[in-house]
């Protein structure tokens, strides 16, 4: 089953991606994340890819795509993977397209003031991957899984969310209906909701329970 996670910056895209690859046994591909190891390994494409991604701007099409393409053609992708933050534009769900096949695309509901209150207060953790939130820490700052001290990702800072807010509207935000019109959309309603209600949510809308 291939799926798309598609929402606003900060809508639990990654947490729901990480525990839904546990359960299922297939890959959950970020785009993000590829694009913040290659960043942090000084690759070319990381070099390219820095000065969009710290302004909260997206990252030229090309570039994703080939990434993304690249990856799907790899073994563990044989039985589906789940897609977390790709496509982010039009252009990008249309090459796609030319390379999978897409089963269901999970669209994350979240206003925008909770989308800032959840990505003021994340952290991550540089070692594990783990992503949590400061009101789950008890005032400690170290990581609940491996114990590393947990970051603070860059593009979290408030003048940077607030672009990403306008880039998602902008760009991303007109996927809903390109989808839409193919009959393939589920909503999750997140306001309001636990991690483990929005996950229950999810694990029906793809019909994980049925
Ligand atoms: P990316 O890493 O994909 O960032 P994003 O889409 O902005 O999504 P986030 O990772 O910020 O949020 P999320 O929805 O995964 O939320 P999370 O689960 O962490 O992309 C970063 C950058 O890379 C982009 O800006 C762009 O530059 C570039 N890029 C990536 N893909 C690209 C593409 N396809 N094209 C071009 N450029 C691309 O949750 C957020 C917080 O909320 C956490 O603290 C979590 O613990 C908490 N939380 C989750 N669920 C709940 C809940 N139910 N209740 C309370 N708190 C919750």
């Amino acid at each position: 089953m291939n799926i798309i996670f598609l929402g606003p910056p900060g809508a639990g895209k990654g947490t729901h991606a990480q525990r839904l690859t546990q359960e299922m046994g297939i890959p959950q591909i970020s785009t993000g994340e590829i694009l913040r190891a290659a960043i942090r390994e000084g690759t070319p494409t990381g070099l390219r890819a820095k000065a969009y991604t710290e302004k909260g701007e997206l990252v030229p099409d090309a570039v994703v795509i080939d990434i993304v393409k690249e990856r799907l053609a790899k073994e563990d992708c044989k039985n589906g993977c789940i897609l977390d933050g790709f496509p982010r534009t039009v252009p990008q769900a249309e090459a796609l397209a030319t390379f999978a096949a897409i089963d269901a695309v999970v669209n994350f509901v979240l206003p925008d003031e909770a989308i800032i209150r959840r990505l003021s207060g994340r952290r991550v953790c540089p070692s594990c991957g783990l992503t949590t939130h400061v009101s789950a820490l008890n005032g400690k700052d170290t990581c609940p899984e491996c114990g590393s001290r947990l970051i603070q990702r860059k593009d979290d800072l408030p003048e940077t969310v607030e672009n990403r807010l306008k880039v998602y509207k902008e760009q991303t935000e007109p996927l809903i209906a390109y989808y839409q019109g193919k009959g393939k959309v589920k909503d999750i309603l997140c306001e309001n909701h636990t991690v483990e209600e929005n996950h229950a949510q999810v694990r029906a809308a793809l019909g994980l329970d049925a």
